[in-house]
C-alpha cells in the first residue's frame, strides 16, 4: 500500500484493538430490516471493519466481498467467519484504489467510512458504486452528518484546517473527515429511488469514552 495508506491503516488498527462490543458486532438495523428487498447475489462491503454487516449477508446466502485498509479488522473478520463456519472473500486494500466491476452487485455497503475521504476520492467512489450495482441494486451508506458534535468543535478551533466545504484534514491521523448534509447525500444519488433516509443523533459506546455522533443513513435503489 502507498505510504499515506500505511499511516491511515495504523490509525485503524489501533481503533479496532479498542472495540468494546456494545453493538459493534451486530448488523446495521436498517440493513436487516430491508433484507428482503435485496436480490440474492453479490454484496460488496467497503471498509467492512470486523464484518458485522458482511457476515450477516453471508449468513443470509449472499456472496460477499469485503475490503478494508486495516489488517487488524480483516483478521478479526476472518476469525469470526471461521468460528461461524462462514465463507467470505476479504481483501486488505485501500478503497481509494479499488476497481469495482460494473453491473455486478445486488448491494454495496459503505458504513462509517466514506466521511474519511476528500471530495475527489468521494466522487470517484460514488461513481464506482453507481456503476458497480446491477439494475435495482441497493446502496447503503452511513456517514457523519453536520449535526455531529465534532463538526462544531472543529469549526470553532484553529487547530483544524477546513480544506474543502465541511471537510477537515486531521494531521495526526493523516486523513480527512467530511460531514455530510441531507441535501448532499440526496443529490449524489438523485437518480436513485430512496428506500430509507434518516438523520440520527446517538451515543457511541463501541470504542473510546462514550461519545455522541450525528449520522445520516441512506439506502437507495438503482433504477
Ligand atoms: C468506523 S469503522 C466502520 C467499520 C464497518 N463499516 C462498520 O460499520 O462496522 C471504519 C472502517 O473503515 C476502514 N477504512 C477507513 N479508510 C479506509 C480506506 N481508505 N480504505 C479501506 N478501508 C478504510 C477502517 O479500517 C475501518 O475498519
Amino acid at each position: 500500500m502507498k505510504n499515506d495508506s500505511n499511516k491511515i491503516s495504523a490509525y485503524w488498527d489501533n481503533f479496532h484493538k479498542d472495540i468494546k462490543g456494545y453493538g459493534a458486532f451486530r448488523p446495521d438495523p436498517v440493513l436487516s430490516r430491508y433484507l428482503k428487498l435485496i436480490s440474492k447475489g453479490k454484496v460488496l462491503d467497503l471498509g467492512l471493519g470486523e464484518g458485522r454487516n458482511a457476515l450477516f449477508f453471508v449468513q443470509n446466502g449472499f456472496e460477499v466481498k469485503g475490503i478494508d485498509i486495516s489488517e487488524t479488522a480483516i483478521q478479526s473478520c476472518i476469525k469470526r467467519a471461521k468460528e461461524a463456519k462462514l465463507e467470505i472473500d476479504v481483501k486488505l486494500q485501500d478503497i481509494r484504489n479499488i476497481k469495482v466491476p460494473e453491473n455486478t452487485y445486488s448491494l454495496i455497503i459503505a458504513t462509517m467510512v466514506l466521511q474519511f475521504l476528500n471530495k475527489k476520492e468521494r466522487d470517484t467512489i460514488f461513481e464506482k458504486i453507481k456503476k458497480g450495482l446491477i439494475k435495482n441494486g441497493i446502496v447503503f451508506l452511513r456517514v457523519f452528518s453536520l449535526e455531529d458534535p465534532s463538526y462544531k468543535i472543529k469549526l470553532e478551533s484553529d487547530k483544524f484546517e477546513m480544506i474543502e466545504p465541511n471537510t477537515f484534514f486531521l494531521k495526526k491521523r493523516n486523513m480527512c473527515i467530511h460531514y455530510f448534509s441531507e441535501k448532499e447525500v440526496k443529490s449524489i444519488f438523485r437518480d436513485f429511488q430512496i428506500i430509507n433516509f434518516s438523520e440520527i443523533y446517538s451515543l457511541d459506546l463501541a470504542h473510546g469514552e462514550p461519545h455522541y455522533h450525528g449520522m445520516i443513513t441512506y439506502m437507495g435503489k438503482k433504477i
